[in-house]
């Protein structure tokens, strides 16, 4: 694969002044309960979307993408606030905007994060921008800051009312670590997450689905959430338990309760993950991974069949556990399982998809691996 600083030189007839990386993520455990205020405890996967910039001495914006065909996208920086462009532009254009930058730029990105897998290359592309941004521009924001500013562009510029998990591991995870992060006040704590030598990997299945349900869907989730909030006149789903959540039922209407309880059930799920972590007890994190899975099928209503066929298959070859992550409506599920047992549920998984006429699905693994980070400048 060409590196990016030459593909840069070769479009825009000079070196770029600064190449940066972004990963994408999954998600242990903690789905759907970021914008909750809840704790999340997701990793960066391996792949990385890169970013090469430099600065213009005018004020035009000129972007392009190596799977785009690397076609210059151009704006008067003065335009920025039009929210114009395809949607890929539309991301890095929103973290200019978001951020502010003084002179016009060149950027080029090379976008190595599968696309379309609920992998989160969305915030990759993000987090990478935002990375060259910072440092270029000397704007000194902190890690959390640069998570807020993302998840802004992509809510107020994008128009996706994701919440601040994706961005906040794209930016702060570390190597060999899952990331516990409170949505709360976006303090981390840092979980070692060390399979291999237990004989585990986890497999990321990438359905290949996408329903249309997925933007709708998740903004109805959300609302939902908001109005469980209001309903029982608390500041946050993360300021209940589950005993207490459960015992003011009457107070609901069936749709928010059934809702809300996903949330408050999901919340006390991190934490009893990361205690199965730091005791080395996966069968116990296997059984969380299930107990999730569920909770977001019949609860939240967020799954669909590809992934509950590829959850099922995965335990019915003996994983440990296994559940969809991410937004939902398609995307990728996760399955823990010792390493000699990858490759059977692979074909398996494969088999049952094929006998069901879904389309044919992709595997990926990856050790958690670190967050955005500045290659050469
Ligand atoms: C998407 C959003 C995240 C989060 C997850 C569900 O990935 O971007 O903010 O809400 O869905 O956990």
């Amino acid at each position: 694969m060409k590196d990016i600083a030459k593909r840069f030189e070769e479009l825009f007839g000079r070196a770029p002044e600064i190449v940066t990386a972004a990963p994408g993520r999954v998600n242990l455990i903690g789905e759907h309960i970021d914008y909750s205020e809840g704790f999340v405890l997701p990793f960066a996967i391996s792949d990385t979307t890169l970013v090469a910039l430099a600065r213009r001495s005018d004020r035009l914006i000129r972007i392009a993408s190596v799977q785009k065909s690397a076609e210059v996208v151009e704006i008067a920086l003065d335009d920025l606030a039009l929210h114009v462009g395809e949607n890929w532009a539309r991301y890095a254009l929103g973290v200019l905007w978001v951020l502010g930058v003084d002179t016009g730029v060149e950027l080029l990105v090379d976008g190595r994060v599968p696309l379309g897998a609920g992998l989160s290359s969305s915030a990759a592309l993000e987090c990478s921008i935002a990375t060259a941004v910072n440092h270029l521009f000397q704007k000194g924001l902190s890690l959390a800051e640069l998570a807020r500013a993302t998840q802004k562009a992509e809510n107020d510029y994008v128009g996706v009312p994701c919440g601040i998990m994706d961005q906040s591991v794209s930016l702060m995870a570390r190597s060999g670590s899952a990331l516990l992060l409170d949505c709360r006040d976006l303090t981390t704590e840092n979980i070692p997450f060390l399979i291999a030598p237990q004989g585990l990997e986890l497999l990321i299945i990438d359905t290949q689905a996408h329903h249309k349900l997925v933007d709708g869907g998740y903004a109805q989730r959300r609302a939902s959430c908001e109005k469980a909030v209001a309903d029982l006149g608390i500041t946050s789903l993360r300021d209940i338990s589950v005993a207490e959540y459960a015992a003011r039922q009457s107070e609901l209407d069936p749709t928010t309760y059934i809702r809300g309880f996903h949330a408050v059930t999901e919340m006390k799920r991190v934490l009893d993950a990361v205690d199965a972590l730091r005791s080395n007890n996966f069968s116990k994190l296997g059984e969380l991974l299930n107990q999730s899975h569920r909770s977001l099928r019949d609860d939240y209503a967020v799954s669909c069949p590809e992934l509950n066929l590829a959850v099922d298959t995965s335990n019915a070859q003996g994983a440990l556990g296994s559940r969809m992550v991410g937004g939902g409506f398609g995307g990728s599920a996760i399955a823990l399982m010792k390493t000699d047992q990858v490759k059977r549920t692979k074909e398996a998984v494969s088999k049952a998809f094929s006998s069901a006429g879904f389309k044919a699905p992709r595997f990926f693994t990856s050790l958690p691996s670190a967050g955005a980070h500045v290659i050469s400048s």
